[in-house]
């Protein structure tokens, strides 16, 4: 199970990716991400961002003076996401969310929705989301479906993704608490995951 493989199963399917969220998961997701604490002028970083499902609705809170920049490493996702959200305050970025290219404490907030599961070194890609934020920043972790069920969908999926999956409860606390995270919080639900933790520097 190689990087490329990933890289590859997902530009196959950024063409088709916005036709997989229904009415209500977008209208659930908005109602996430309106509890998540953004507020206008903040810098959002969506790490493995796809087609930029969050974007519109983060860049509607942080308005003019804030941004929200995504990260995706298939180019095709990221093409799609730079064709879908042509805005001033929107910036997508090719990149791995093992090696984030950007300064250090450059981010107010951080979110990964439905990606964490994929990345190849979980603790390197929580080691650079650190990084990148600035002290007392919040990364969310946030899938639509429980840490259970989200194992159960990759297994029915197969392929390079078969394995992928969300560490349990007490391995992530540590994860996290091991890239210098604090206020380390799972909620793990049918229908929702959402972790958060705090950046400490
Ligand atoms: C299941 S999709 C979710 C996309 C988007 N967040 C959404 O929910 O529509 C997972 C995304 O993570 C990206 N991804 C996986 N591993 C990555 C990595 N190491 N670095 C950056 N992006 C990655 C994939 O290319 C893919 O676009």
């Amino acid at each position: 199970m190689t990087h490329d493989k990933h890289q590859a199963f997902f530009d196959q399917l950024a063409a088709e990716w916005d036709l997989m969220f229904t009415a209500v998961d977008l209208e659930f997701l908005e109602h996430i991400v309106g509890k998540l604490g953004v507020t206008e002028g903040m810098d959002i970083l969506d790490i493995g961002c796809g087609t930029g499902i969050l974007f519109d609705m983060l860049r509607r809170i942080v308005g003019e003076n804030g941004s929200v920049t995504g990260v995706d490493f298939s180019m095709e996702m990221v093409q799609k996401a730079h064709r879908n959200f042509p805005f001033p305050n929107v910036n997508v970025v090719d990149a791995d969310a093992i090696m984030l290219p950007f300064t250090d404490n450059c981010f107010d907030m951080a979110v990964a929705f439905a990606a964490f599961p994929h990345f190849s070194n979980q603790q390197r890609a929580l080691d650079e989301t650190h990084r990148v934020l600035k002290p007392k920043a919040k990364f969310y972790i946030i899938h639509l479906e429980s840490s259970k069920e989200l194992s159960e969908t990759h297994q029915l999926i197969g392929g390079v993704v078969e394995h992928d999956a969300i560490p349990p409860a007490d391995k992530l606390r540590k994860m996290f608490e091991d890239s210098r995270f604090a206020d380390v919080s799972i909620e793990d639900h049918p229908n929702l995951y959402l972790a958060s933790a705090t950046v400490q520097k």
